[in-house]
């Protein structure tokens, strides 16, 4: 055998193989998201998402508390309106009172050191369930559609979200919310993530339960990016650094590495998220409920991969274990 045939000498030892990552995985890496309801007090399990709940905002300090102790740094925050009147412009979005505003100022006060971002988007809260206004036909209203989405961001970042993170997908928003951010007086306060390249997946399903954001007609294929539109998501992702993101996020994760991949090198001086979603985490579990592989096993199988592709940033249900696992 030829001497440079021989490579398994260099990953012999655990230790040996740790070092073959360009990356390592750590728990500052990791953004856990967490649904908060309008009912002050629910503790709500959600059947399709394994281990996961609907939490009121007087149960946030039991849940988080304990995960912040081992070492959980960030969240991103989904509101999910129960008892709320949903109408065409997603009034609820940012009702002073709502279950996002309330948790931002909640969680800012119990946790000094957490950070938090916030989803930002409109069909939790419009009578429709699409994620911007719509024209008499059915499509999307742009303009106003994204004017109203920067005026949320503008108001989460008021109350206190470390981040703002628009999941629309309408055109010009990134543009919108960083001027909107500007002018103020949260330009160097806010950070602003863009759900740059978010593709209309099968694999929301589980959120759209979690959440009531279904739609009420039709699907989101003409906003979200079609799953083989390469170049669509490389533009995107273009797009929006030049509109002035912060984070650039790529979502789903696992079925699209070649996107992160593109978004770490396309974005190479912006740290490079991407979102393991809902369906996914279920897929996972679901998987090794049948018995096909070991949890936590393909757990890191999943998430390393990510980090391959250049992922420094990956939000991801299976936080609260990681923070275990890699202890
Ligand atoms: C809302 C939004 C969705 C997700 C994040 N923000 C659902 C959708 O676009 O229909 C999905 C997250 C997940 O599945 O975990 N725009
Ligand atoms: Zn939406």
């Amino acid at each position: 055998m030829d001497i440079s045939s021989i490579l398994q000498g260099g990953y012999q030892h655990p230790l040996s193989r740790s070092w073959q990552a360009k990356q390592q995985l750590t728990k500052s890496m990791l953004m856990y998201p967490i649904f908060i309801s309008d009912d002050p007090e629910a503790s709500q399990i959600i059947a399709t998402l394994p281990g996961q709940r609907r939490w009121g905002v007087n149960k946030l300090e039991e849940f988080i508390g304990p995960l912040v102790k081992k070492g959980l740094k960030s969240v991103i925050l989904f509101g999910v309106p129960l008892n709320c009147i949903k109408d065409a412009r997603g009034t609820p979005a940012d009702d002073p009172s709502g279950p996002v505003i309330s948790a931002i100022k909640k969680l800012r006060s119990l946790f000094p050191s957490l950070y938090i971002a916030c989803d930002v988007c409109l069909c939790e809260y419009t009578d429709h369930g699409h994620c911007g206004y719509l024209n008499q036909d059915g499509t999307i209203d742009n303009t106003p559609s994204v004017a109203r989405i920067a005026e949320v961001a503008v108001n989460y970042a008021k109350a206190g979200a470390h981040c703002v993170a628009p999941s629309d997908m309408m055109d010009g928003r990134i543009k919108a919310i960083k001027r909107g951010l500007i002018d103020a007086g949260y330009g160097n306060r806010c950070t602003l993530m863009s759900y740059s390249a978010k593709f209309a997946s099968s694999l929301y399903g589980p959120f759209r339960d979690a959440a009531g954001s279904a739609p009420s007609f039709g699907d989101r294929k003409c906003y979200q990016l079609p799953p083989s539109a390469r170049g669509l998501a490389r533009r995107a992702i273009q797009r929006d650094t030049a509109e002035g993101a912060d984070i650039i996020m790529v979502k789903p994760a696992l079925p699209y590495l070649d996107i992160i991949a593109d978004a770490a090198q396309l974005a190479s001086d912006h740290p490079i998220a991407c979102y393991q979603v809902s369906g996914e985490f279920a897929m996972v579990h679901a998987g090794a409920a049948a018995g096909v592989y070991d949890l936590r096993a393909m757990a890191f199988e999943s998430i390393e991969g990510m980090v391959r592709a250049g992922a420094t940033l990956i939000l991801t249900y299976f936080t609260p274990d990681f923070l275990d696992w890699l202890e």
